[in-house]
């Protein structure tokens, strides 16, 4: 049996992750490791949860003793590394628990691994799961990032990210780590906390809230199903190689105010609305900081060298997520009342 270490499993795309893994490989233990912050839900993995190749443990990935401990309890062979602090406007008011988290969380994280397998590395890996926001941001009719894009992060978030990433591979020239990094573009789907971009404007479309867009909604971004990370993410675990950078994304760029009206369409109509009658809602806002322009990831390696395509169609999979919130509302309830939060304080004892 090979033992994983999914870090970050009770977040939005973890949650996909650790679901696909458990189901997709009986074989291995899947320990999904999660501080269970105000992102982190076990509600999300309520399907998995009783599954025998299936463990939940409650850490976080800066106690650096802790994690050593973990490594040796459950001899972990393969570490994907998601726990994060993703939110960027999070990031603009608190950038210290950025660096904290996503910098000294990952370094401790590659430490931890290198003293657990003090140098024997066969059939080892550390893969960091990181973001497109380090590549910086594009004019609009400016290119693509590829994964030799120079990196140029401007949020504290994406200055943090960065940072984890010159860490995973200073590991590898180091010390031989052997390691992967994938970079990946907006995802959107099922189980995203609702202060992103469309959890949080389907959400206040249900309850006729304005819908605050930053500065002239201009900015655009390369939205990927989730599920699609995830089946891009276990193709890359298994099959990629050892010391390389992927980028994910689909080719499916969108202006945030384009974007936000065929969600306001979609999401009227299945409200048994008017379509369109919502657009009332639109509230332009004061820009977010230093907004980053454009992103738009080249997949191009990806999809030749490993064979990964979405599954999805964008217009598919935005009626399939707004479908979801609005036939959960109490998901969206709980996370955002805070309860499920008290819920599991309990029942972990802290
Ligand atoms: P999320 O905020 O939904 O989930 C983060 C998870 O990490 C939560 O479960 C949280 O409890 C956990 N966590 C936070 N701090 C922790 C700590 N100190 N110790 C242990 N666990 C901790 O994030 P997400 O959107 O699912 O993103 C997951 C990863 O993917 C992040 O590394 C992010 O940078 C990256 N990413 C996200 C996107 C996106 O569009 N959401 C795109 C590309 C890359
Ligand atoms: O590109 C990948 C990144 O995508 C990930 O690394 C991050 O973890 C993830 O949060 C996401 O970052 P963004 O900042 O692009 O996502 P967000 O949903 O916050 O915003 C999407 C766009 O919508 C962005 O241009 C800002 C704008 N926006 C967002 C919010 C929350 C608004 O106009 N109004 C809003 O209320």
């Amino acid at each position: 049996m090979k033992n994983i270490l999914i870090t970050g499993g009770a977040g939005f795309i973890g949650s996909h992750l650790v679901r696909l893994m458990v189901n997709k490989y009986p074989e291995y233990r899947i320990v999904n490791l999660d501080k269970l912050t105000y992102a982190g839900n076990l509600a999300n993995l309520k399907d998995v949860e009783n599954k025998p190749n299936y463990v939940f443990v409650k850490a976080d990935i800066c106690d650096f003793e802790r994690i050593r401990e973990i490594f040796s309890d459950y001899q972990i062979d393969g570490v994907i590394h998601l726990a994060a602090e993703s939110h960027v406007d999070r990031s603009i008011r608190d950038p210290f628990s950025f660096a904290q988290t996503n910098v000294m969380g990952t370094l401790s994280l590659l430490q931890a691994a290198k003293l657990a397998w003090d140098g024997n590395f066969d059939d080892k890996l550390f893969y960091h799961v990181s973001t497109d926001e380090v590549y910086g941001s594009l004019q609009s009719d400016g290119g693509f990032f590829l994964e030799t894009t120079k990196y140029d992060p401007h949020s504290p978030y994406s200055a943090s990210k960065a940072s984890s990433d010159h860490f995973v591979r200073a590991f590898h020239d180091t010390y031989g780590m052997p390691v992967k990094i994938s970079n990946c573009s907006n995802n959107y789907g099922t189980y995203q906390f609702p202060e992103k971009l469309i959890p949080l404007f389907i959400n206040n479309i249900r309850h006729n809230k304005p819908l605050p867009v930053y500065g002239k909604g201009e900015n655009v971004r390369d939205w990927l199903f989730v599920e699609d990370h995830a089946r891009a993410i276990d193709l890359i675990f298994h099959k990629g190689k050892v010391g390389d950078t992927y980028n994910i994304g689909g080719f499916n760029e969108w202006k945030n105010i384009d974007l936000i009206k065929v969600m306001i369409k979609v999401t009227d109509r299945l409200l048994g609305r008017p379509e369109g009658s919502s657009e009332k809602l639109i509230t332009y806002v004061t820009d977010r900081a230093g907004h980053d322009l454009r992103y738009a990831i080249d997949s191009t390696k990806l999809h030749k060298e490993l064979g990964w395509e979405p599954s999805l169609q964008f217009e598919e999979g935005i009626e399939k997520t707004v479908k979801w919130y609005l036939d959960n509302q109490d998901w969206l309830d709980n996370v955002t009342s805070g309860e499920y939060m008290n819920y599991y304080k309990e029942m972990y004892n802290q």
